[in-house]
C-alpha cells in the first residue's frame, strides 16, 4: 500500500511518473533539480523477442509494475506521499494504453492525496534531461536536439515553456533508424546500443551511405532513405558475417546519422545566432554522436548540454523537472485530463 502523511518538508519534491512507451519509471526530483531516487522498470526483455514494443503487452506491464515501482522510489528517496509537492507525469505522446497507466495511478494519488496534478508532454520532458546535471544548467534561450526512438526534432526553446521547431523528421526517428538497421542485422531490439558498441571497433568510411536532405535549405531530417540503403548493401552483399564486416557496417551506418544530426545542429547554431543547445533523447546516449557534437561545439565555440546517457533513454526524472515548470506557471491538470498519443495535438 502507498502510504500518506499529511506532513509538507517544503523541498518541492516532485514524483514523475512515466510509462509513455516500454519502460515504468518513478522518480523523486527536488526543486534544485536533485534526484532524490529515479526508478526505471525497462520492459526490453519482453518485446526483445518480437523485435519491437508491442502495444498491448507494454500496457499490461506497466498495470502490473506501476504501483511497485512508485513505491520503491518513494521508498529510495526516503519521502511519503504526504512529503510531496505534486504528482508529474506524462500525459502524451505516446503508446495511448500505456500513457493511460500512468495517468490514471497519478489522478489516483492527487485525488486521494489532494496533491496537483501535472501533465507533461514527454519530449519537453526529453529536453529537461540535461537540466538534470548539476555540473551546470542550460540558460535560455538555447538551440535543442531531440533524436529519441519515436521522433527527431531541431528548434530553440526560448524559456521554461514550449518550443519552437525548426524541423523534423520527414519519415523515420533516428533511434527508429538504428532500431531497424539492428533488425535487419539480426541484432534484436533496441537496436541503438548494440550498433554503437559494434561500430566502435569499424571503419565508418567503410562503406559509403547516403546522407539525405544535405545541403538542401531548411531543417528536416529524413532517415528512411538510410534505411534503405543498408537493406539494399544487405540484398547485394548478403548478412556480414560477425567480425571486422559487422563492426564496418554498422560504424558507417552510424557515421551517416551522426553526420545528419550534427550537420543539423550546427545550421541550426549558425542561423539563430545562439551559444548553447541541449541534445537529449535516447539517441543521444550515442557515444560516436556525442563525441562529434562536442568537436563541433569546441570549433563552433557554442556551449554543449547533453543528458546524461542514462538519462537519455525514458526516465520519471525529467518528467518531474518538466513538473516543476508547469507547476511554477501555474498548469495543473484535473481529472478530465486525458492521454494525448500523438505530438502534433500535443505540443508543449
Ligand atoms: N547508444 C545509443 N546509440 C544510438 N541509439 C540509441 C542508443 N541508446 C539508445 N538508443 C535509441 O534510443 C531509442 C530510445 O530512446 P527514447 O527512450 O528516448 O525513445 P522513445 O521514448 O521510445 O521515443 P519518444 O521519446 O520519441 O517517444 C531507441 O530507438 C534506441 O535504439
Ligand atoms: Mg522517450
Amino acid at each position: 500500500m502507498l502510504s500518506c502523511s499529511q506532513q509538507r518538508s517544503g523541498e518541492g519534491l516532485i514524483l514523475g511518473v512515466e510509462s509513455s512507451c516500454d519502460e515504468t519509471a518513478a522518480a523523486v526530483v527536488d526543486s534544485g533539480h536533485g534526484i532524490r531516487s529515479n526508478v526505471i522498470s525497462s520492459q526490453v526483455e519482453i518485446h526483445h523477442e518480437f523485435g519491437g514494443v508491442v502495444p498491448e503487452l507494454a500496457s499490461r506491464h506497466h498495470v502490473l509494475n506501476i504501483i511497485p515501482v512508485i513505491e520503491a522510489a518513494l521508498a529510495e528517496a526516503d519521502v511519503s506521499l504526504g512529503d510531496l509537492r505534486a504528482v508529474a507525469v506524462t500525459a502524451g505522446p505516446g503508446l495511448v494504453g500505456a500513457l493511460l497507466v500512468g495517468l490514471q495511478v497519478a489522478k489516483g494519488i492527487c485525488f486521494v492525496t489532494g496533491l496537483p496534478l501535472v501533465a507533461v508532454d514527454h519530449l519537453l520532458a526529453h529536453l529537461e534531461a540535461p537540466f538534470l546535471d548539476r555540473r551546470g544548467q542550460p540558460g535560455f534561450p538555447h538551440v535543442f536536439l531531440l533524436a529519441s526512438g519515436g521522433h527527431c526534432l531541431v528548434g530553440v526553446r526560448h524559456g521554461p515553456e514550449g518550443m519552437e521547431v525548426l524541423g523534423a523528421t520527414r519519415d523515420d526517428a533516428a533511434g527508429e533508424a538504428f532500431d531497424k538497421v539492428a533488425k535487419m542485422l539480426g541484432l534484436g531490439y533496441p537496436g541503438g546500443r548494440v550498433i554503437d558498441e559494434l561500430a566502435r571497433g569499424g571503419d565508418p568510411a567503410a562503406i559509403r551511405f547516403p546522407r539525405a536532405l544535405r545541403g538542401r535549405k531548411g531543417f528536416d531530417f529524413s532517415f528512411s532513405g538510410l534505411k534503405t540503403a543498408v537493406k539494399q548493401h544487405l540484398a547485394r552483399r548478403g548478412l556480414p558475417k560477425a567480425g571486422q564486416e559487422l563492426a564496418d557496417l554498422c560504424a558507417s551506418f552510424q557515421q551517416a546519422v551522426v553526420d545528419m544530426l550534427t550537420e543539423r545542429v550546427e545550421q541550426a547554431v549558425e542561423c539563430t545566432g545562439l551559444s548553447e543547445v541541449v541534445v537529449a533523447g535516447g539517441v543521444a546516449a550515442n557515444s560516436h554522436l556525442r563525441a562529434s557534437l562536442e568537436r563541433a561545439a569546441a570549433a563552433g565555440r557554442w556551449r554543449l548540454h547533453l543528458a546524461a546517457p542514462e538519462l537519455c533513454t525514458d526516465n520519471a526524472a525529467m518528467v518531474a523537472v518538466a513538473g516543476q515548470r508547469r507547476l511554477a506557471a501555474g498548469k495543473l491538470a484535473d481529472m478530465a485530463t486525458n492521454a494525448a498519443p500523438s505530438w502534433a495535438r500535443h505540443v508543449g
